[in-house]
């Protein structure tokens, strides 16, 4: 069982579009069984349980990304430690998320789109409003870390 958090500011835009769009992926080739996935946030009021942006949901119905009820949570230390892979969508997500858990010893935290061939942050559309750009990074980025779990997989 491969155990993916995706992790950004508020749990509520960037994380919860990767957490869905890693489920279709995986769900598409049949490796569902094979993954646990889930999403958290770094800000204070992740815990106060709020719904997916609007906008999130708007952009996975148009892309027929199927997603289930969604409620904010918080990055806390056990997830470090049950988790294998904790995925950033921002250089600030990665600070934010080794003070939260207590630094990164066993490398488990990654940027998302690190595992492409363009490494960069993914821009978050609370503050820049444009959804339809953070979620093609997003899948960007999903798909090249899937691809890079196959590859690590067959290799070893
Ligand atoms: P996200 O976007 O990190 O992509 O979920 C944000 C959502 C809410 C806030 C910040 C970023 N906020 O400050 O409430």
């Amino acid at each position: 069982m491969i155990k993916v958090l995706f992790v950004c500011l508020g749990n509520i835009c960037r994380s919860p579009m990767a957490e869905f769009v890693f489920k279709q992926m995986v769900e598409e080739r049949g490796l569902s069984e094979r993954f646990e996935i889930d999403s958290a946030g770094t800000n204070y009021d992740c815990d106060e349980r709020n719904f997916m942006h609007y906008s999130a949901r708007e952009m996975l119905k148009s892309m027929h990304v199927p997603f289930e009820e969604h409620y904010s949570r918080r990055i806390r230390p056990n997830d470090y430690t049950y988790y294998d892979y904790i995925l950033a969508m921002d250089d600030s997500n990665i600070e934010d998320i080794q003070s939260l858990v207590g630094g990164d010893t066993e490398h488990k935290i990654h940027r998302l789109l690190d595992f492409t061939s363009n490494p960069r942050n993914i821009r978050d559309p609370w503050y820049t409003g444009n959804f339809d750009e953070s979620y093609w990074d997003i899948v960007e980025g999903c798909q090249a870390f899937l691809e890079h779990l196959l590859k690590e997989n067959n290799d070893g």
